[in-house]
C-alpha cells in the first residue's frame, strides 16, 4: 500500500460501525502490517487524572510498560512537550524507556482533542534512521481521524 492508500485504509477503519477499541486495535494492526519497519505499534493515553499515560492498544510484542509517568522515557516527553518525537536512534537519547535490546529507533505522534493532548500513538522498530516525514504526516492525519472518536 502506498500512503495514499494508507491513509484511505485508515480512514475507513475510523469511520466505520465498529467500537472505539475495534478500531484502534485495527488502525494498529493495519500499520505493523504495510509497513515493513514498524515493529510495534500502540496507543497510550492520560490515565484519568493521574500524571501518566496507560498503555491502551497496540500489535506487536507485550511490553512491561504499561504505565509511563508523564515526563520519562520518549512517550511522558510527548505527554508534556505536545510535539511530535521522532527517535532516528534511541542509543542517542538519555531520557529513553528501553522496550528491549532490538528496538532501534522509535516516533511518537500527539492526540489531540479540543487542544488537550489526551495521549499518543507509539511505533518501535528494529532499523535505525528509518522515518522520514511521510511517517510524520500519515500518523499525524491518523491522530486527527482518531481525535474524533474518543
Ligand atoms: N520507548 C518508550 C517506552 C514505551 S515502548 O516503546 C512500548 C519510551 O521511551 O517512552
Amino acid at each position: 500500500m502506498n500512503l495514499s492508500q494508507l491513509k484511505e485504509s485508515a480512514a475507513n477503519i475510523i469511520s466505520s460501525n465498529e467500537t472505539k477499541s475495534f478500531k484502534l486495535q485495527a488502525i494498529c494492526n493495519l500499520l505493523k502490517s504495510e509497513i515493513s519497519y514498524y515493529d510495534w505499534v500502540g496507543f497510550y493515553f492520560k490515565n484519568g487524572d493521574k500524571k501518566e499515560l496507560k498503555l491502551a492498544e497496540f500489535a506487536g510484542e507485550p511490553t512491561e510498560h504499561t504505565i509511563i509517568p508523564f515526563g520519562k522515557g520518549i512517550c511522558g516527553q510527548v505527554a508534556v512537550s505536545n510535539e511530535n518525537f521522532v527517535v532516528q536512534d534511541v542509543s542517542a537519547q538519555e531520557n529513553y524507556i528501553s522496550c528491549g535490546w532490538k528496538v532501534k529507533s522509535e516516533i511518537v505522534i500527539p492526540i489531540f482533542v479540543n487542544g488537550k493532548n489526551i495521549g499518543q500513538i507509539d511505533i518501535d522498530s528494529h532499523t535505525v534512521n528509518p522515518f522520514t516525514k511521510n511517517d510524520e504526516l500519515l500518523l499525524e492525519f491518523i491522530c486527527t481521524k482518531i481525535s474524533h472518536i474518543i
